[in-house]
């Protein structure tokens, strides 16, 4: 089996640190990677780990997930509210997936009370700050070492 995970950040993540760290945190996207390698090292996972303001870009490497992934964190930032082609896609891979939001979405403001994503997420984390993504990654473990029994 594939122990490689897709990462994937949407729009305004690259900023993150300097982008509304009251709402944000003061981490970094790089610091939030390294995290994510860490724990994912531990669990003998290779991470493919990949930012974009291009809603595209994120389609075609969920595409690319597709044939080599065996599983997928993804906050897709202001694209969960707004995306059916991001749906679309994550709709056609067969491994589970993990939605992380930085923040508590459902906190904040009604529109971004709904998400696209969710109807295909295996689990959703919100308002865990950067660890959210650490927690993905021990939950994608589980699944799918439940998955091998
Ligand atoms: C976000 C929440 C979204 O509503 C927002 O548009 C983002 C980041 C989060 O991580 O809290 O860009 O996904």
């Amino acid at each position: 089996m594939s122990r490689l995970l897709y990462i994937l950040n949407g729009p305004n993540l690259n900023l993150l640190g300097k982008r509304q760290p009251h709402i944000y945190g003061h981490e970094t996207l790089a610091d939030i990677e390294a995290n994510c390698r860490r724990v994912a090292t531990a669990h003998a996972f290779d991470v493919r780990f990949h930012q974009s303001n291009r809603e595209y870009e994120l389609i075609d490497w969920i595409h690319e997930a597709r044939e080599t992934a065996a599983g997928m964190v993804i906050n897709p930032a202001a694209f969960t509210h707004t995306s059916v082609a991001i749906l679309d896609a994550l709709s056609m891979c067969e491994f589970p997936i993990m939605e992380v939001h930085i923040s508590n979405i459902h906190k904040r403001e009604a529109f971004r009370h709904h998400s696209y994503v969710s109807a295909v997420a295996s689990g959703v984390i919100a308002g865990c700050g950067g660890q959210g993504y650490e927690l993905a990654i021990e939950r994608l473990a589980t699944l799918l070492a439940e998955a091998q029994k």
